[in-house]
C-alpha cells in the first residue's frame, strides 16, 4: 500500500509540514521529480483551491501553479474577484509525473493514478486541517476524487456549492474545471467564461 501517512508530523504547523513533505517516498513518484511541490499561500485563507499535481515548471521551481496553467488561474481569480491574498494554493499530489522519450526531450504530463492520489491524501488532509478554509474550490476531477472518492463527475457539480463532510468536518466546496483544460480546449474563450463562471460562484458564496 502506498501511503503518505507515516511521513506526515502530528500536530505540525505549515512550514513544519512542508519540511517533512520534503522527504516523503510515500509512492515512487518522488524518484524521478525534482522535489516535494507542497502548499503555498496564506495560511489563513478564506479559500483553498486544489489542483491535481506540479507540472514541469512547478517541479523545477517548488511551488504550486506557477507555470502556464497558474498564470491562467491568477487571471480568472482576479476575473472573479478573488483576492490572491486571502488564498491558499494546493495539489492533490505534491509530486510531477510524467513521460519522457529521452532525457533531453520535454517532460510530459501524466495523471496520477488513484492509488497515488490516495497515497498522498494525508499531505491535503493536514493541510486542509490546518488552514480550516471556508471554501475550497476544486480544480479538475482529480482532485475531486482525491476530496470525495472516485465516483466525483466534476461535470455534474462544477459550478454549484456543495456542503459536504470531509474528514469529519462539515465544508463548502464549488467544483470547477482544471485551468489546464482551458488551455487545451478547442474553444478556449469558451471554456475561460465557464471556469470564470465557476469562480463567481465560489466569490459569491464567500461575501
Ligand atoms: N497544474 C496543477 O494541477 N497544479 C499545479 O501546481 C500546476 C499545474
Amino acid at each position: 500500500l502506498y501511503t503518505a501517512a507515516p511521513f506526515v508530523p502530528a500536530g505540525a504547523d505549515l512550514a513544519t509540514l512542508r519540511r517533512a513533505a520534503a522527504d516523503c517516498r510515500g509512492c515512487p513518484l518522488h524518484r524521478d521529480a525534482t522535489q516535494t511541490v507542497f502548499g503555498a499561500g496564506n495560511a489563513s485563507a478564506r479559500v483553498m483551491l486544489v489542483g491535481e499535481q506540479p507540472g514541469d515548471q512547478e517541479d523545477r521551481r517548488g511551488e504550486p501553479f506557477v507555470g502556464p496553467a497558474g498564470k491562467l488561474l491568477d487571471r480568472v481569480l482576479a476575473d472573479a474577484g478573488i483576492d490572491p491574498s486571502q488564498t491558499y494554493v494546493t495539489n492533490a499530489v505534491k509530486h510531477f509525473k510524467f513521460t519522457q522519450a529521452e532525457p533531453s526531450k520535454r517532460r510530459i504530463h501524466k495523471s496520477p493514478t488513484l492509488r497515488e492520489t490516495a497515497a498522498c491524501a494525508p499531505w491535503l488532509a493536514a493541510e486542509l486541517a490546518l488552514v480550516e478554509p471556508e471554501l475550497i474550490v476544486v480544480l479538475g476531477a482529480t482532485a475531486g476524487k482525491a476530496l470525495f472518492g472516485s465516483s466525483f463527475r466534476v461535470t455534474e457539480v462544477r459550478g454549484t456549492v456543495l456542503e459536504r463532510e470531509i474528514h469529519g468536518r462539515p465544508e463548502r466546496v464549488v467544483p470547477t474545471v482544471h485551468p489546464s483544460a482551458v488551455l487545451r480546449a478547442d474553444d478556449r474563450e469558451g471554456a475561460y467564461r465557464g471556469l470564470l463562471a465557476d469562480l463567481k460562484v465560489a466569490a459569491h458564496a464567500l461575501g
